[in-house]
């Protein structure tokens, strides 16, 4: 099977640090057969956040979110393989975690719209824009997986 190079921008938020998460989503990731490719641990700056989310730029969320993601650290995640985008959102479950199904990161973790834990790319314009924004090309690592054809 062609590797596919479909990747997602994949962040626990502050909070989901907080929570103790990271662990609990890099398994879930795993777990479903997806790749690792790019990982840190990094405190976000306003002027990173207001471009990470600058399409929601004036919406009467968006200075709370500016003021909790630059609070302290998040990990910054880049995955890759095929249907990434689409299966990496499932995963995390619906933004408003009162919305999202158990079995779900947000719909067992998480109540708060302001406190949703994670984010990820939700369209492949949008992944490229937030990978290139928190990872230089030279951090992404491409590697092949030995001997395990359903997997990429
Ligand atoms: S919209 O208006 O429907 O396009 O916005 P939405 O996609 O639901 O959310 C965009 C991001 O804003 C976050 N959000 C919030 N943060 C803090 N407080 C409140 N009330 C709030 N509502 C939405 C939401 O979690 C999205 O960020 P990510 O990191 O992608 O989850």
């Amino acid at each position: 099977m062609a590797a596919t190079r479909e990747r997602s921008l994949i962040l626990v938020k502050h909070d989901g640090v907080q929570r103790g998460l990271v662990g609990e989503v890099i398994r879930r990731f795993e777990n479903r057969g997806f790749k690792l490719i790019g990982l840190k641990y990094v405190q976000a700056t306003r002027a990173q956040l207001e471009s990470h989310y600058e399409d929601h730029k004036g919406k009467d969320f968006f200075e709370p979110l500016l003021a909790y993601g630059s609070s302290g650290p998040a990990v910054a995640m880049v995955w890759e393989g095929h249907g990434i985008i689409t299966a990496g959102r499932a995963i995390l479950g619906a933004t408003d975690p009162i919305k999202a199904q158990p079995g779900t990161i947000r719909g067992d973790y998480a109540t708060a719209a302001g406190r949703n834990l994670v984010h990820g790319s939700d369209s492949e314009k949008a992944a490229k824009r937030e990978v290139d924004l928190w990872f230089k090309a030279e951090e992404l690592l491409t590697w092949h997986r030995a001997g395990a054809q359903h997997l990429h």
